[in-house]
């Protein structure tokens, strides 16, 4: 005679509603970080940015900057996976107040999108901007 398997049961979980809900679903649920560029994983930068853009970008972009524009350069992580960065470059200017931001790539991988990755990596930089830098005390 064959087996009678107990029934299943589920524990019972929200179900989101719509694509947009989703990936809010998914984004709320995520560990969503940021790593410095360092020697150990710009090549991972390299990988991201030829995917993402269509130009190849000379290797002096991904040198690693001096302490002060480090916080302009990240990786963004979904659950500890890099999926995209940004990388900007600080234009002096005659003082402090006049000094710009220059953002040279920021993208994320098509299927990380719509998470609040690129946000994530943006508000960074703007919290991170120089200390006197046009930016401080903007937000
Ligand atoms: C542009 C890009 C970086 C956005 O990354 P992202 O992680 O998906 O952005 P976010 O999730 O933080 O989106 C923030 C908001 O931007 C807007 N947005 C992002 N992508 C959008 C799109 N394709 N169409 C319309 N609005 C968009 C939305 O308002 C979004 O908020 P919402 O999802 O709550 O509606 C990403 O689409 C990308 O890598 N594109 C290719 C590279 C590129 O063009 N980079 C910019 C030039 S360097």
């Amino acid at each position: 005679m064959a087996p009678t398997w107990p029934a299943m049961e589920y524990a019972e979980r929200s179900k989101p509603q719509g694509s947009a809900s989703v990936r809010s679903h998914i984004a709320e649920r995520a560990n969503i970080s940021m790593a410095d560029i360092t020697p150990n994983n710009v090549g991972q930068l390299h990988m991201l940015n030829a995917k993402l853009f269509p130009i190849v970008y000379v290797k002096e972009l991904y040198k690693v900057q001096g302490e002060d524009v480090k916080p302009l350069c990240k990786l963004g992580l979904f659950n500890d996976i890099p999926v995209g960065d940004i990388c900007c470059t600080l234009e002096d200017g005659p003082d402090e107040t006049t000094w710009k931001i220059y953002i040279m790539t920021l993208g994320v991988l098509p299927s990380y999108r719509r998470l609040g990755i690129a946000t994530a990596l943006l508000n960074h930089v703007l919290e991170n901007a120089p200390v006197g830098g046009m930016f401080a005390g903007r937000r």
